[in-house]
């Protein structure tokens, strides 16, 4: 009923933005194209995806591992474990305990040890990541590593249990081996839960060792093992991203330089991939999240298969030498930054080395002797001042001698605009970098106001990445910011001014990509997810809107001869698509009143429909949310179409699309 009252009233609203222009054909805005003229190309790396490891977006979200700190290497080894009854007097702890030992030549130092007093009553639980989302009927990959010494533990029963600690789904595994040994299992849920448990109980008395203690669901993405979570995946890939950049963020830098990202430590067999703490751990005071590690299960090799997956380019960023500069701001001497430029190097090795060399080796021992085909590079993420520009004219030199067909990335530190932002566009342009990240966590006016941004930047310096940007509706790092319509509309108007500045900007990304709703550190976030579902934001919708017309040619779009870049609250950029042959206009209105817009083509549209795709709302703090994900969605209509002319009523706070198909 509610939805047929909904269709009706949106019938209502296509039929005013279709038709009311013989009522407002006076007071039209004409927006002048020609589709003949493009000005500039639209590079495939437009809109692309920035994968950070902030919020639980790879351990506890993409990376589909169920339990937490699975190799008990935590700064506290039992974290994320419970023995139900750790009272002393309890009958759990009379019937066996665990504990960790540590080995310190091994890349995973911590084993777990459990002794069972008395088989059948001791159990240990593992919380995953605030809980582990099963799914009804589907399957479940349990792995694990044990070493029975004495054989006196006879078997082991994995439950997982809900929140009521009924039991949901059960396997059992007999462990017959004295030494390390391998053992999996399926389990087969009968019941939908969102926090779920792993419960561990032990038969028999005895000693016996654990390590790598893991599940999975079998359906990830693409079916893999060690795989990614198949639902934001799907969402990533529905944005048709032109490029991937990972893993971060500041997670590059560390907080010291011993904590940054080190990228030759996340490939090969997951047991020898050493667990670090996540420098978002204890960051923020009002969100602590004490349990959140990186095992980098989802490592180097992952990230480049999964922007092959999206065809989008890979593009990896490794620290410069320079740990966090909000943080210790430790410095590597210049004299001893060479094995960075080494892990450089070789990471392009890695990516694009035949199979005879070492690290082409190591990609091929993985199960891909394909060139992962890395065009790009990001040296640094949010650098500042002199440390940052000497030590990437090392890079720079080394990189660019011995590979000149390798894009380089560099930063402009964490703001737009100020000293540390035009000290670093100065020393760039000098050094002739090519690309250059500008980062904006900026108010709504911002985002109004800039989108005039780049039309004076110098059209032969670099290249400009927006590489990170989202609207904040409260303040940068506030925990009160939303994901409203405010945000989205907003960033909308702000990125007709990227698409119009096609010719400088080639690559621009929102962020954070994604959040997990019980374990986040910053907002807003694209998308929100929890242990079963996801939720892609109304920012999500514009940036898929955007990323999915993004063209191939810049068009020019103007009013009384002037370029549109926010008269009276009206945004614009075109481009063609001469690929499919549309031309496609977006309009943004943050104006306060509705507006008669007139599209007038010089290259004729054929009599196809035009296609005209709306969000629209005037609730500014409106949300999607996982009670209501479909508050605010775009919505599709198509219009018979034959003149060179449209004319349509863009309504006030509204992004709408128009697709025209252009004659041959
Ligand atoms: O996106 C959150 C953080 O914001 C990133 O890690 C960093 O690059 C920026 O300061």
């Amino acid at each position: 009923m509610q939805s047929s009252i909904f269709s009706r009233k949106f019938a209502l609203f296509v039929f005013n933005v279709l038709f009311a222009s013989v009522v407002f054909a006076k007071d039209e805005m004409v927006l002048d194209i020609d589709s003949a003229i493009p000005v500039a190309k639209i590079q495939p790396t437009m809109y692309g995806i920035f994968f950070e490891d902030i919020n639980f977006a790879a351990d506890g979200g993409l990376y589909a591992e169920m339990v937490k700190n699975r190799s008990f290497e935590f700064d506290q080894p039992l974290m994320g474990w419970t023995q139900p009854a750790t009272d002393p007097y309890s009958s759990n702890l009379k019937s066996g305990v665990a504990h960790t030992l540590s080995y310190a030549n091994n890349i995973n130092k911590n084993i777990l040890r459990v002794d069972v007093f008395d088989g059948n009553n001791y159990s240990l639980v593992n919380d995953g990541f605030r809980g582990m989302g099963v799914k009804k009927g589907n399957e479940y990959q349990l792995s694990f590593y044990a070493a029975n010494r004495d054989l006196n533990i006879k078997g082991i029963r994995f439950h997982l249990v809900d929140s009521q600690n009924n039991v949901i789904a059960t396997a059992q595994v007999d462990p017959n081996q004295k030494e390390w040994h391998k053992y999996t299992a399926t389990l087969l849920a009968n019941k939908t839960e969102e926090k779920a448990r792993l419960k561990i109980t032990f038969m028999g008395r005895g000693s016996i060792d654990l390590d790598m203690i893991s599940l999975f669901p079998k359906d990830t993405w693409k079916g893999r093992p060690n795989g990614l979570r198949k639902d934001l995946v799907a969402l990533i890939a529905d944005l048709k991203p032109g490029f991937l950049r990972f893993p971060g963020g500041c997670i590059i830098e560390g907080r010291t330089l011993a904590q940054r990202y080190q990228w030759k430590k996340t490939l090969g067999a997951i047991e020898q991939r050493s667990t670090m703490i996540s420098r978002w751990n204890t960051e923020f005071s009002h969100k602590l999240t004490p349990d959140y590690f990186q095992s980098f299960g989802l490592g180097f090799y992952e990230y480049f298969q999964l922007a092959e997956d999206l065809g989008a380019a890979p593009i990896p960023v490794i620290s410069c030498g320079i740990a966090c500069q909000f943080n210790s701001g430790e410095l590597v001497p210049l004299s001893e930054l060479d094995p960075y430029i080494k892990d450089a190097l070789d990471l392009i090795e890695f990516a694009n080395g035949s199979t005879d060399t070492p690290w082409g080796m190591v990609r091929a021992s993985m199960g891909h002797p394909e060139k992962f085909n890395l065009k790009y590079l990001g040296v640094g993420n949010e650098q500042w001042g002199p440390q940052y520009i000497e030590r990437f004219k090392l890079f720079q030199d080394v990189l660019k001698a011995k590979h000149p067909e390798i894009i380089l990335i560099s930063g402009s530190g964490p703001f737009p605009d100020g000293e540390l932002f035009d000290f670093a566009h100065e020393e760039l342009k000098k050094l002739g970098a090519e690309i250059i990240d500008e980062h904006y966590y900026k108010d709504i006016n911002w985002f109004k106001q800039n989108a005039t941004r780049y039309d004076n930047y110098d059209r032969k310096g670099p290249k400009v990445f927006a590489g990170e940007y989202a609207a904040q509706s409260v303040a940068t790092v506030s925990p009160l910011n939303k994901n409203s319509w405010e945000t989205a509309l907003v960033e909308a108007a702000f990125m007709t001014g990227l698409e119009r500045n096609a010719d400088v900007v080639h690559m621009t990304s929102y962020a954070p990509l994604m959040a997990h709703v019980d374990a986040w550190q910053w907002a807003p976030n694209m998308i929100w997810f929890n242990n079963l579902e996801s939720l892609p934001t109304i920012n999500y919708q514009v940036q898929k809107l955007f990323s999915n017309n993004k063209g191939t040619d810049l068009l020019r779009v103007s009013t009384k001869g002037e370029v549109l870049t926010g008269q009276e609250g009206i945004y614009a950029s075109a481009v063609k698509d001469s690929v499919n042959n549309f031309a496609i206009v977006k309009l943004v209105n943050t104006g306060t009143s509705e507006r008669a817009i007139n599209i007038a083509m010089k290259n004729r549209v054929t009599k196809s429909p035009v296609s005209i795709t709306t969000m629209a709302s005037d609730q500014l703090d409106k949300e999607n949310s996982f009670a209501n994900p479909t508050a605010l969605l775009p919505k599709t209509e198509t219009r018979k179409f034959a003149a060179d002319q449209l004319s349509l009523i863009l309504p006030k706070n509204a992004l709408v699309i128009v697709k025209l198909p252009l004659q041959n």
